[in-house]
């Protein structure tokens, strides 16, 4: 491994608003961003009180803030820029990379920023770091797209992940997806659509002059993230979906959604490959 990252591993182990793998987090944020804000630098998570929000008192209520999930954050550009843009809202970035945390987890210290932190784990297991209703919404920012049909099951916005998020998504919560894949576009509507999800914004082309000048555009899609800029899907185009996760997701839809992205999935490479001039494959 480069002397780089390892220094950046070593650094972020240092960090306060970086945790790694934590154990019992849930219910814990609003309180874990109260010590941050205070310079704690040795916050003990044991020692943090379980969000007490089910008493709903008055003075409660005003102590919560909500919390916002930036998923395969990479360097966070999400958690950091709407934690500038909006200082009465928490966020939490969550990747694999330490190396990649670093560079978000970095900025939001050297600029002073309370109330956005890190989380450096598998997506898979993010239901074990929050609790029931404790988070307001979810960014997913530019993921793997997860091309290949046998892959489906990995695309962050499969029914399988939604239903994760739903364990700790307060009702009605909000998920954003903003990707320069047409096929994980698509396949994210479709999704909507089969379990009837209620779907409030979707855009083919966030950065048209129309959609910018619309009612609809939301200046939290104005931050940029790294990926965003390498344009590796080659569109030139990027994607953004907003919808609730306002329903239940019977698994026994999921055979349906296979059957449907399988014949929409084919038939776009082949009609792809009729573009190029190819014979498509039987
Ligand atoms: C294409 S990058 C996008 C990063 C960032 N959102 C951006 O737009 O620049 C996808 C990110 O997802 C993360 N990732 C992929 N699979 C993951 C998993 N199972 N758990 C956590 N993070 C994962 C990768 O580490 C990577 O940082």
């Amino acid at each position: 491994m480069g002397q780089k990252k390892l220094i950046k591993f070593a650094a972020i182990k240092e960090y306060e608003n970086v945790l790694e793998y934590p154990q019992g987090m849930p219910g814990k944020w609003n309180a874990f961003f109260q010590e941050l804000a205070k310079d704690n630098l040795n916050i003990s998570i044991d020692d943090l009180a379980i969000n007490q929000a089910e008493k709903n008192s008055a003075e409660n209520a005003t102590a919560q803030k909500p919390l916002v999930l930036e998923l395969a954050c990479g360097r966070g550009e999400y958690a950091v820029g709407l934690g500038r843009m909006f200082a009465s809202q928490n966020f939490v970035g969550l990747d694999l990379k330490g190396n990649r945390i670093w560079k978000g987890a970095s900025i939001a210290n050297r600029d002073g920023l309370k109330n956005v932190a890190f989380v450096r784990t598998q997506i898979d297991q993010v239901t074990q770091y929050f609790s029931k209703d404790e988070v307001s919404e979810i960014w997913i920012t530019f993921p793997d797209p997860q091309l290949r049909l046998s892959k489906a099951k990995k695309r962050l916005t499969h029914p399988k992940f939604l239903r994760l998020y739903q364990q700790f998504l307060k009702p009605g919560g909000i998920v954003h997806l903003k990707t320069d894949s047409p096929n994980l576009y698509q396949f994210t509507k479709t999704v909507i659509e089969l379990f009837g999800l209620s779907l409030i914004t979707s855009i083919d082309d966030l950065y048209s002059t129309a959609f910018m000048q619309s009612e609809k555009w939301d200046e939290r899609c104005s931050i940029k993230t790294y990926y965003e800029g390498l344009n590796i899907a080659s569109s030139n185009r990027i994607h953004y979906i907003q919808f609730k996760l306002d329903k239940e997701l019977p698994v026994e839809l999921d055979e349906k959604l296979k059957d449907i992205i399988a014949e929409f999935e084919v038939t776009e490479t082949h009609e792809s490959l009729a573009r190029n001039g190819k014979q498509a494959m039987e």
